[in-house]
């Protein structure tokens, strides 16, 4: 939440700050704004609203070559110019831009304005520029230091300074923050998205840490000055998967397309035909560890919440181990007992939830052992696990996720697989489920061609104003999803529920004006589902049933969509994907942008 770019180097900074915003818009979109140091000084532009609108004039206005920028997503005080980053000091000479919360603003406010600062924003952010501006140390890096002693909360933050017109200071708390190694330059960013395209070699820095940045390249410490040893390293990434042309089709859309070569990639050179079982090496357990197993909690935040509770689901299947999950941002809250016999596992697509994160830091200061399901290699979760499953999924950029969460589950299989073979699951079952496994990017290609069909339907969905997403047992973490993803970016109001409970109160709900989804798995609940949908049918509540070619819906009048089946483990995945398709073309038909859904934006780093 919230984007931030740097650059520092022989070219001029402000283009390459505004197409560093312009692919970290996804982060947030409240508002927009940069800040340079050139030959009249440090120069700021911030507005309410897109980097488009920022763009008008800033390149030719502001000549200089060192630089931040920042998209917003607000945290304190409405989306307004006043309170978009940078922020500045009442001499305009310090600019921040931060990521994170300052849970001591309201005190630090006070005494600023006791002191006479007189404070121009609502924002927690401001205090910083203000801080380091009084601070008495002669060098920026002092500042920053002393600004960062006042400060209580997390960050990921980024300083210029016009009497340190050679570099830049970040600083990181629980807010990402990475240095850019480029030629005779230097990036800072949030996001590897808004550099992605100048260099792929980079130094994440770590929680605590500092770096002082000037064209010639970076030096980290700590906030009592010493050096650290954090060193930039090359990733293995394709430059050319983060491109996308604003005003082209929507990344949801090319993302949801994508699934089946995203499910190929998770799968590639992990599956063992021969003795029907998976092989993660980055789990970092052996054999007697997974069978030391007695339980396993899998914990995510919002859609990786309920990819995992599918996830949980197939591992008590296939392993027989107890398991289940939980919202990450609850766990830590609850002071949770820490097995040392359960296996942790968090689930999260940007690895820098800061709810997931905080709930590993949890895991691990008890003791636990927790690894991660993550897509963004490098990022905070996955470092801070023991080990884990990367996700391959490529870059995913649209608010809502898609082929992450697909990826969450196929990883989700691959684990209880390697779980369950070392453990009571047969060789048969075993090798049945690498086939499926091998068999599903094509079957997610069969999915995703009935979009028009779902197109359609969709449409007519988009008229209601609230709706209902029923399933029940493997089939409701389903319906939470699609409930999820249509509220997302639909702002239909969408409500799952278990198909059992209904008739213990919502059915009160039910009339003409409220559809239903349903999801109906060919499975042993498949007549018991049935039963309940005609108790909806009976209240005049329409339905549309997600279902598998050839149940029989007993006459009930319903809208179907026949998804094909593969093996029921990889039920929940299947009779998702058309969910997504639902949600999407309910938001197109409502003229919505899908990629930046109201009030939300990518990657979770605030608590
Ligand atoms: C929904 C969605 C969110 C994320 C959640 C966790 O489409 O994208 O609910 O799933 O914020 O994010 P990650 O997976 O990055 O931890």
């Amino acid at each position: 939440m919230c984007g931030i770019v740097g650059y520092v180097g022989a070219q001029q900074a402000a283009p390459l700050l505004l197409e560093g915003l312009a692919r970290l818009e996804h982060r947030g979109y409240d508002s927009a704004g940069a800040a340079v140091v050139g030959p009249s000084g440090l120069r700021v532009a911030k507005l309410a609203g897109r980097v488009r609108d920022l763009s008008e004039g800033l390149p030719k206005r502001f000549a200089g070559k060192i630089g931040i920028g920042h998209t917003r997503w607000a945290t304190h005080g409405p989306a307004n110019d006043v309170n978009a980053h940078p922020h500045t000091d009442a001499s305009g000479d310090v600019a921040v831009v931060h990521n994170g919360i300052v849970d001591n603003a309201a005190v630090l406010r006070q005494r600023l304005a006791d002191d006479g600062v007189e404070l121009v924003s609502d924002t927690d952010t401001e205090v910083f520029a203000h801080l380091v501006a009084r601070s008495t140390a002669d060098t920026l890096e002092g500042k920053v230091v002393d600004a960062l002693g006042a400060v209580e909360g997390t960050y990921g933050l980024a300083v210029v300074h016009a009497d340190f017109p050679d570099r830049i200071v970040v600083a990181r708390n629980g807010s990402p923050l990475i240095v850019g190694v480029g030629e005779k330059e230097m990036y800072v960013a949030s996001d590897l998205a808004a550099i992605v395209r100048h260099t792929t070699t980079v130094a994440h820095l770590e929680d605590g840490e500092l770096a002082t940045v000037t064209a010639g390249g970076f030096t980290t410490f700590r906030q009592d000055l010493s050096r650290s040893a954090t060193t930039a390293t090359t990733l293995d990434v394709d430059p050319s998967a983060y491109e996308h042309v604003e005003g082209d089709t929507p990344r949801m859309y090319v993302e949801m397309l994508e699934q089946p070569a995203a499910v190929e990639r998770a799968l590639r050179g992990r599956l063992d035909e021969r003795f029907g079982t998976a092989h993660l090496g980055g789990l970092n357990l052996d054999a007697r560890e997974l069978r030391a197993i007695r339980r396993v909690k899998l914990l995510g935040c919002g859609s990786a919440y309920y990819v995992g509770q599918m996830g949980a689901a197939l591992v008590e299947e296939l392993a027989r181990v107890p398991a289940d999950a939980e919202a990450a941002s609850e766990f830590r809250y609850r002071n949770p007992i820490i097995e040392p016999d359960t296996l942790y596992v968090a689930v999260s697509q940007s690895g820098e939830t800061i709810d997931t994160l905080l709930a590993v830091e949890e895991i691990r200061r008890k003791g636990g052992r927790v690894i991660g399901l993550v897509n963004v290699v490098g990022s905070a979760i996955a470092r801070a696990c023991d080990g884990g499953i990367y996700l391959h999924a490529g870059p995913e950029i649209a608010v809502a996720s898609t082929k992450a969460l697909t990826n969450m589950y196929v990883a989700c299989a691959l684990l209880a697989l390697q779980l369950g073979r070392v453990r009571d699951l047969s060789i048969a079952d075993g090798k049945r489920l690498v086939t499926a496994l091998d068999e599903l990017p094509a079957t997610i290609d069969r999915v995703l061609k009935l979009e028009d069909d779902i197109a359609e339907i969709a449409r007519e969905l988009a008229r209601h104003d609230s709706m209902f997403f029923v399933g029940r047992v493997r089939g409701y973490p389903v319906a939470r999803e699609g409930a999820q993803k249509l509220k997302e970016i639909s702002y239909r109001h969408a409500e799952a529920y278990q198909t059992s409970e209904l008739k213990h109160g919502p059915l009160a709900l039910i009339s003409l004006d409220v559809p239903s989804i349903a999801i109906v798995p060919d499975d042993e609940l498949t007549d018991r589902n049935v039963a309940a949908l005609h108790e909806i049918a009976a209240r005049r509540g329409p339905l549309v049933v997600v279902t598998h070619e050839g149940v029989d819906l007993a006459g009930l009048d319903a809208q179907r969509i026949d998804v094909p089946r593969l093996e029921r483990e990889l039920d929940p995945i299947l009779l998702t994907i058309p969910l997504q398709l639902l949600a999407f073309h309910a938001a197109q038909a409502l003229g919505l942008d899908v990629d930046k859904p109201r009030n939300l934006a990518k990657s979770v780093t605030v608590e």
